[in-house]
């Protein structure tokens, strides 16, 4: 990786592509098996439907077709890739890590490749990282993933969260350019709350005597993160505009991370947005943690509704805590 030379450079995206698993299971399906219904779910949280990746589907396997189809919509070949980060919190093993099992089923070698654990700001903490290297001029390109496969480490039986998860993946590759791209990224941590939203399962930490896979589950405390949620993206909604001087009129189109419509909801009125300028997928997706955001994205360019030129808010919070942003000229 040499350092490039000359003016200004950004990361700008030339491709995105999504993959969701092919089985879908309707709130009406989980309300067959527990105490739940399609009223409660849509009405607390938008969410109708989700997708459930099949038996022996890996979060790679979604990564990878993702990936696949943000580099054909970039035009670019896996062996022109010069970084590959995947941010998940799923990860297929513990390790090698999702990125460098991706890369081998690429079938490239070489560039380096690695994990990003932010939970559901997985991708914005990926983006960001891949953003330096390029604006740095180490790498003239990279291949940006988030993609999860949550419901392996839900309770089924468990109403308060295995109703709002689902699996899925979004990739972008980015590319050095000198007019525009991404104009800033900002990300957060507060790791003193990291008991309202985590997976409690351990490595260094031991596996609790006579644990299975029944122990692996996520635990949260809803109504304390809805709180939290919703006060930091505010904030990180506000210092991407505060940052880059712009007025919040300007933003073409929000990309949130899709937890919640009425999160989300409370995002676009700080910024006076009408919701047809938010993009929308969480009754389609649930929460898909890393994959949502870029999975949002890639259906709104791909059905025509981002166009080139405008300018982007990217923006999540997840457990941790952790929450981040990204503006960019598309
Ligand atoms: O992606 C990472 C960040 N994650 C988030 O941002 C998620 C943030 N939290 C949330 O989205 C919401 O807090 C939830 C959707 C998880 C819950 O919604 P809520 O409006 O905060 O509901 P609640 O937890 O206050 O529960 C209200 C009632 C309770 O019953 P009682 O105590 O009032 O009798 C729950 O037991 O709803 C009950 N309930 C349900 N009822 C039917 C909880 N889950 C369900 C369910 N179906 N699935």
């Amino acid at each position: 990786m040499q350092p490039m030379t000359g003016a200004p450079i950004f990361a700008r995206i030339a491709g995105t592509g999504s993959y969701l698993p092919e089985r879908i299971v309707t709130n009406d399906d989980l309300a067959k098996t527990i105490d739940t219904s399609d009223e409660w779910i849509a009405a607390r949280t938008g969410i109708r439907q989700r997708h459930v990746a099949a038996e022996g589907e890996c979060t790679s396997d979604l990564a990878l077709e993702a990936a696949k189809r943000a580099l054909d919509a970039a035009g670019m070949s896996a062996d022109e890739i010069e970084l590959i980060i995947v941010g998940t919190t799923t990860p297929d093993v513990i390790f090698p890590s999702t990125a460098t099992i991706v890369q081998s089923k690429l079938g490239v070698a070489g560039c380096p490749a690695f994990d990003v654990n932010a939970a559901c700001s997985g991708f914005i903490y990926a983006l960001t990282v891949a953003d330096k290297f390029i604006r740095s001029g180490s790498v003239r390109n990279a291949l940006v993933i988030g993609a999860e496969t949550l419901t392996r480490m839900l309770d089924w039986t468990d109403r308060t969260t295995a109703v709002l998860f689902g699996d899925g993946a979004g990739a972008v590759v980015l590319k050095a350019d000198s007019e525009t791209g991404i104009l800033s990224t900002h990300m957060h941590a507060d790791g003193s709350k990291g008991d309202l939203l985590h997976n409690p399962v351990g490595v260094s930490k031991g596996f609790l005597p006579g644990e299975d896979r029944a122990g692996v589950v996520v635990k949260m405390a809803g109504n304390e993160v809805f709180k939290h949620a919703v006060k930091a993206l505010d904030s990180v909604v506000e210092e991407a505009l505060e940052a880059n001087g712009i007025d919040r009129s300007e933003i073409d189109w929000l990309i949130p991370h899709q937890a919640n419509l009425r999160i989300i909801e409370a995002t676009a009125k700080r910024l006076h947005m009408p919701m047809d300028h938010v993009v929308v997928t969480v009754d389609k997706h649930g929460n898909t943690s890393s994959g949502s955001v870029p999975l949002a994205l890639d259906e709104a360019v791909r059905s025509g509704r981002v166009a080139r030129g405008q300018l982007l808010l990217l923006e999540a919070f997840g457990g941790g805590f952790t929450w981040g942003s990204a503006l960019l000229r598309y």
